[in-house]
């Protein structure tokens, strides 16, 4: 009897641990982010090493938990950190903002993401909020995004 109620018990939590693994592994789309801190934005012109695929011009922005990251370059679990692109449509002698191409995310929580420098990677195509882009669990973007180990594998520095 005492085996049996083990075994169950034993069953339901790998199952809970299962499915709080499979349900939380991939990165939500940030839904409202537009709303949240604007951190910075770039151009990226044709030629630069990033120009396949963040040619264009980017914003970043931060959820609230992300802002204390960026004073002490330590993100608190939860922090999300968006990486907004644009086509560069220049017209008139503007720079102004065309169609989306894509909008990137990291979101950080050390259990999960351990893989990765805590950090999930995930990329959303065009104005799409459920087609996703990274194949590899976020191994190619960490590969790059490591070179920032002291600052928590961000680049972005806020404006001064
Ligand atoms: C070859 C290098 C490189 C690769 C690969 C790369 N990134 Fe980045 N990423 C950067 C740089 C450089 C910035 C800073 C841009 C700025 O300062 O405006 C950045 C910024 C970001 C930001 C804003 C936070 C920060 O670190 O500044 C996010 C979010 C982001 N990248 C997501 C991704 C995702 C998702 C992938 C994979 C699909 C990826 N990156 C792959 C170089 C890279």
């Amino acid at each position: 009897m005492k085996s049996f109620v083990a075994t169950g018990l034993l069953g339901v939590f790998l199952t809970l641990t299962s499915c709080v693994h499979a349900g939380d592994s991939k990165v939500n789309y940030p839904e409202g982010y537009l709303g949240w801190a604007h951190i910075k934005s770039m151009i990226i012109e044709p030629g630069h090493a990033l120009e396949n695929p963040f040619q264009g011009l980017h914003h970043v922005y931060g959820n609230q938990k992300a802002i204390k990251g960026f004073e002490d370059s330590h993100f608190p679990d939860g922090s999300v950190l968006v990486f907004d692109l644009v086509q560069d449509k220049r017209l008139n002698k503007t720079i102004q903002e065309g169609e989306r191409k894509l909008v990137g995310v990291m979101h950080k929580n050390k259990n999960i993401y351990g893989n990765t420098g805590g950090w999930g990677f995930e990329g959303f195509a065009g104005n799409s909020h459920t087609q996703r882009l990274v194949k590899d669990k976020g191994k190619s973007c960490f590969s790059c995004h490591e070179s920032q180990s002291k600052h928590d594998f961000v680049f972005a520095k806020p404006r001064k």
